[in-house]
C-alpha cells in the first residue's frame, strides 16, 4: 500500500509553548491535525479557566491564515486547585481535561501535585462533573530506577487512584512499557492511553547510538525493545483504549545539547508520517485511521472529523534545524528520511 487516505487526525497530547515559540511550531500541527489537546505546563502554568481562555486566544491568533485548527485546553492540577475551578472547567466547552504532573516528574512540573491526597477534593469534583484526568504516569521517588518509574507509578499511584475514583475518566499519557499496556487493557471502563511516535519507533539504544543522543531524550525515557514492541502492538491492535498523542515538546537546540539537557522530542513537523512508518512496520496501516482519527474523539466525546488527509509512500528529508522563535530546534529525524509524506507538504 503506497497511498493512504484517512480521516484527518487529532493530536491528543501536545506542547505548544507560547508567544514567538508558539508561532514557530503551531503551523506544523495545523497542517496535519484538526484538533489538539494542549498541555498546560507553561511558566507560570495554566491553572485557571481564565488563563486557559487567554492562552487559547493566543493559539487561535497564531494559526496560519485559513486554518480551522481547534485547540482543546487543559488545566494544570496543583495542590491548591479548588472544586470551584473544576466546576468552571466543566462548564467551559473549550477545556477538555485536567493534567496531573507529580511534582518534579518532568519539564515544568515543579508546581505539580506533591501528595495525591491534597487533590482529592479536585478529583471528587472532576468525577462528579465528568472531567477527564490526564496523567503523567511516573513515580518521582529518586531512588526508583529511571527505567522503572512508569511501572512503579502504576502500582503505587494509578491503580489505587482508579479504584478510589471509580467514575473518573483517566488518560494515561505517553505510555512506554508493556506494564502500562497490560494495565490499560485490564482496567475498568473509562481508562485510556496516548502513545507517542518515538516510543513505537525507538528503543533506549537510540539514546546511546555512537554517543549520547540528546535529541532522543524525552520523559518518560525510551525503554527496552520488548516494551517498544508491546506498545506498538497496543497502538496497532485495534483497541479503542489507545490513541494518538505526539507529546511533541519543542526545546531550543542549545537547551538540549547542554551539560544538563532538557527532556522533550519535537515531532510535530512529521507527526502523522512517523506514525505511518511505525504502523507500516507492524503491517497494520489499516489500523492507523482508528488510532489517529477515531478513538481519541470517541473517548473525549467529540465528533469525529469529516475531512480526509492523504499520505503517500514517498520519502523526504527532514531539515537539520527549524526556527523556534529567536532560537532553533532540532526536529525528530533531523537530516534523515521519513518514509511517508503528507500530500500538500512540500518540505
Ligand atoms: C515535556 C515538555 O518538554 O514539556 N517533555 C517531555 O519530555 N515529554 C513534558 C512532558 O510531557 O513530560
Ligand atoms: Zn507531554
Amino acid at each position: 500500500m503506497d497511498k493512504l487516505v484517512i480521516t484527518r487526525p487529532d493530536d491528543w497530547h501536545l506542547h505548544l509553548r507560547d508567544d514567538a515559540l508558539l508561532a514557530s511550531v503551531l503551523p506544523y500541527t495545523c497542517a496535519r491535525f484538526s484538533r489538539a489537546v494542549v498541555m498546560p505546563n507553561l511558566d507560570p502554568p495554566i491553572t485557571t479557566v481564565a488563563q486557559a481562555a487567554e492562552y487559547r486566544q493566543r493559539i487561535l491568533a497564531a494559526r496560519p491564515a485559513g486554518s480551522s485548527f481547534t485547540p482543546l485546553m487543559t488545566l494544570y492540577l496543583t495542590d491548591d486547585t479548588s472544586a470551584g475551578e473544576i466546576r468552571k472547567a466543566a462548564a467551559a466547552e473549550f477545556v477538555v481535561g485536567v493534567k496531573y504532573y507529580p511534582a518534579g516528574a518532568t519539564t515544568l512540573s515543579a508546581a505539580g501535585v506533591t501528595a495525591i491526597e491534597k487533590v482529592y477534593p479536585a478529583l471528587d469534583a472532576m468525577q462528579a462533573a465528568d472531567v477527564p484526568l490526564l496523567v503523567h504516569g511516573e513515580a518521582t521517588d529518586p531512588t526508583v530506577d529511571v527505567f522503572d518509574r512508569e511501572r512503579a507509578f502504576i502500582d503505587q499511584a494509578l491503580a489505587p487512584l482508579a479504584q478510589k475514583f471509580p467514575q473518573l475518566r483517566i488518560v494515561f499519557e505517553h505510555i512506554t512499557t508493556a506494564d502500562a499496556v497490560e494495565f490499560v487493557l485490564a482496567a475498568r471502563r473509562g481508562i485510556a492511553a496516548t502513545i507517542t511516535p518515538q516510543h513505537i519507533l525507538l528503543n533506549r539504544n537510540a539514546l546511546f547510538a555512537q554517543g549520547l543522543q540528546p535529541h532522543h531524550y524525552c520523559l518518560p525515557v525510551l525503554k527496552r525493545e520488548r516494551h517498544r514492541r508491546r506498545v506498538l502492538e497496543a497502538a496497532t491492535g485495534g483497541s479503542e483504549r489507545f490513541f494518538l498523542g505526539t507529546d511533541s515538546a519543542p526545546h531550543a537546540t542549545a537547551d538540549k545539547q547542554s551539560a544538563c539537557g532538557c527532556a522533550g522530542i519535537f515531532s510535530a513537523h512529521a507527526a502523522i508520517e512517523l506514525y505511518a512508518e511505525a504502523f507500516a512496520e507492524a503491517g497494520r496501516l489499516d489500523r492507523l485511521e482508528p488510532f489517529a482519527s477515531h478513538h481519541g474523539a470517541d473517548f473525549y466525546r467529540l465528533p469525529r472529523n469529516q475531512e480526509n488527509i492523504t499520505l503517500t509512500k514517498n520519502p523526504w528529508t527532514v531539515s537539520r534545524t527549524l526556527k523556534f522563535g529567536q532560537h532553533d530546534l532540532t526536529p525528530f529525524r533531523a537530516g534523515a528520511e521519513v518514509a511517508w509524506r503528507l500530500e500538500g507538504n512540500d518540505d
